[in-house]
């Protein structure tokens, strides 16, 4: 068993870990500690971790079997890992660099994301991550009853049907794959009960929540801008700064991520898998 050093920031939201090394198989006992600390700081990441892909892979499947990742073409012999690559003159915005929670489009969007360093520029390029627990917790009153027991509208039609991907520039380091399937639509409740740990967050995102469910357009429209601007006040935010080889885990049924742009004229790659997930509640 490993001696593994945590330290959180703020308001316990987002945590270092150190004290274990992910190039080995994890015993059951790391492997549990790993868990329950990602469940309570939603956010874990561990500086120094060199990995291979198939220790990045056996990594990805101790969290549990891994998600289904549509419109981007997976690494060369490694169907569950894609590169996130942006070239230093690749004129477009960096991939994820909207707010959203990955994959909320899906029924069962994915429990986690790993994201591991491999070439990080020497500014920008960091990863923020909204707490949605919080965001919950403090919601003003008003905005809560009108949230409660809805559902909204989630789909990938804005960055991966064929007009929202030709808006979106060209990527020219990673091969996006926009499909007709990104119109496709699904409903999920906006106040979202963790599975695992019970805790409640606030659940929708600016890329792929479209508007409430039985809602007059411009009412819902109106509401998710108001919501939006409450989840991402700096006090729920934490703004990661990566480190090569630095490994990140985050629980998308809590948070949301955007990547950071600022690096123009530096490459900057990251690998990334996901875990399966269950359908929201
Ligand atoms: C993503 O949205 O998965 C990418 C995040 C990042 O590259 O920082």
């Amino acid at each position: 068993m490993s001696e593994i050093c945590t330290t959180p920031h703020a308001n316990d939201f987002a945590a270092c870990v150190k004290g274990v090394d992910l190039a080995q198989a994890l015993c059951r006992a790391d492997a549990e500690q790993i868990r329950s600390l990602w469940l309570r700081y939603q956010v874990l990441y561990f500086p120094e971790q060199v990995l291979t892909h198939p220790q990045l892979e056996r990594f990805t499947e101790t969290f549990g079997p891994y998600g289904h990742d549509p419109f981007i073409t997976p690494m060369v012999g490694h169907q569950h890992i894609l590169e996130v690559r942006r070239e230093p003159d690749e004129n477009v915005v960096p991939f994820g660099s909207s707010w959203h929670s990955d994959w909320s489009f899906q029924a069962a969007p994915p429990s986690a994301t790993i994201l591991h360093a491999k070439i990080v520029p020497p500014v920008g390029g960091g990863t923020h991550f909204a707490d949605g627990i919080r965001a919950l917790a403090t919601l003003p009153e008003d905005l809560r009853r009108a949230i409660d027991g809805r559902t909204a509208v989630h789909s990938a039609r804005r960055p991966y049907s064929h007009a929202g991907y030709r808006a979106g520039g060209k990527r020219t380091s990673m091969k996006i794959v926009p499909s007709d399937d990104a119109w496709q639509t699904q409903s999920h409740p906006v106040i979202r009960t963790h599975p695992e740990s019970g805790r409640e967050a606030l659940w929708l995102n600016p890329v792929y929540t479209l508007a409430f469910d039985d809602m007059e357009p411009s009412e819902s429209a109106d509401l998710l801008a108001r919501l939006f601007e409450h989840m991402l006040r700096a006090e729920f935010v934490y703004k990661h700064r990566w480190e090569e080889q630095m490994l990140v885990v985050w629980d998308n049924r809590s948070v949301m991520h955007c990547a950071q742009g600022g690096y123009a004229g530096h490459r900057r790659v990251m690998h990334r898998t996901t875990v399966a997930g269950t359908v929201p509640v």
